[in-house]
């Protein structure tokens, strides 16, 4: 969604700087996002993205680093708020009501312990003071916006009972339920296939649509910059190297190391694997089945069960490396824990792990 020249500034952060202890990863860092307008954030590695991410919402402290610098500005006019000078109660009440955020990898800010609904829930009930019934209602609602099939059940469902992609849906349900001012998404789709990254992308901004939020899009796949942002920030070292309106940045990109980001995209084949004549299983694997069981109801009564892997058969040889692909949730994690015997018994097949 492009915002309106005259849109509102969501946020404008002006000259951040961020330590871990001696170490600066971001060194005087200055950007605005409007309303309805997507800012991506892109780097290498360590450059300090998710630093500048767990610096606007306050999360940098309980990572062991610190605010050494600058202002974080949400909002306009007299309702402007400095983030850097908010009490911790303040923050509480501004994380996941007008600032979200969603990371790569949603099981490490989903609790493993509660219910998708229950979690969802404490969200209204936190936020918006809704009673227990109305905000699982509400929960259900938020399931289904962010398009998850069958929502009443998985409102009952653990978070590890949800594929990758599920629960990113439920990230996003989660980080949207207040209908924030301003999102920020760390690397939101870099674990997933590249099927459910296109709907996760597409799920994003649609609901920017609808909600008009502010967005800033953390990733390092200029592929995904070239969907989702109206502007790019190339960040080095902790500096904004060059700042663009998307469209400009890729037919023109000024600084090397903008031109060098959008060259370093993985091309087929430009790979240095090979792979060593040696045909010498290590692992045979013959019509593997692995099925789960499906319980329902406060009692989690038995209700049958779900194929989660079924006739699988493969051969990896010595030095070999075999890639496993698949859309998410298709069963792929499942097939190496079945392997490695993590998960239940295999209740069909064989597996030879030298193929002797
Ligand atoms: N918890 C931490 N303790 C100490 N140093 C850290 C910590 N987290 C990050 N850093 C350092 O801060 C700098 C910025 O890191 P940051 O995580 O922001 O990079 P990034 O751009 O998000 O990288 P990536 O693409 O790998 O996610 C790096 O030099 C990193 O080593
Ligand atoms: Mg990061």
């Amino acid at each position: 969604m492009t915002a309106a020249p005259e849109a509102q500034p969501v946020l404008a952060v002006e000259g951040l700087k961020v330590a871990f202890g001696a170490h600066e990863a971001v060194k005087g860092l200055s950007f605005s996002i409007r309303a309805g307008e997507t800012l991506a954030l892109v780097g290498e590695s360590g450059s300090g993205k998710s630093a500048t991410a767990l610096a606007i919402l306050r999360l940098i402290e309980r990572e062991g680093g610190r605010i050494a610098g600058g202002r974080i500005l949400l909002g306009t006019g007299a309702d402007q708020i400095d983030l850097t000078a908010l009490s911790d109660d303040a923050l509480t009440d501004i994380r996941g009501d007008r600032v979200s955020m969603v990371f790569q990898e949603p099981m490490t800010s989903l609790n493993p312990v509660m219910t998708v609904g229950a979690q969802l829930a404490e969200v209204f009930i936190r936020h918006r003071g809704m009673s227990a019934r109305a905000a699982l209602e509400e929960a259900r609602a938020g399931l289904d916006a962010v398009r998850i099939p069958d929502s009443q059940r998985r409102l009952g469902q653990y978070p590890h009972e949800l594929s990758g992609g599920l629960r990113q849906r439920v990230m996003i349900a989660m980080a949207l339920a207040c209908r924030p001012d301003l999102l920020i998404a760390d690397e939101p789709t870099t674990a997933l296939d590249v099927t459910t990254q296109a709907e996760i992308l597409d799920l994003i901004r649609s609901l920017q649509n609808e909600i008009g939020m502010g967005l800033l899009f953390i990733t390092h796949d200029m592929g995904v910059v070239s969907e989702i942002a109206d502007r790019v920030l190339v960040l080095r070292h902790g500096q904004a190297i060059e700042e663009a309106a998307t469209a400009e940045l890729f037919r023109a990109p000024q600084a090397a190391y903008s031109r060098a980001l959008m060259e370093a995209t993985p091309r087929l084949g430009s790979g240095s694997l090979t792979t060593p004549a040696s045909a010498t299983p290590v692992l045979t694997v013959r019509d593997l089945s692995t099925r789960f069981p499906v319980r329902k109801g406060f009692l989690r009564r038995l209700q049958g069960e779900l194929h989660a892997v079924r006739n699988v058969s493969l051969t990896l040889n010595e030095g070999e490396t075999l890639g496993l692909v698949g859309e998410s949730g298709c069963g792929k994690s499942t097939l190496a824990r079945s392997i490695l015997r993590l998960v239940g018994r295999p209740r069909a097949g064989w597996i030879w792990p030298d193929g002797s």
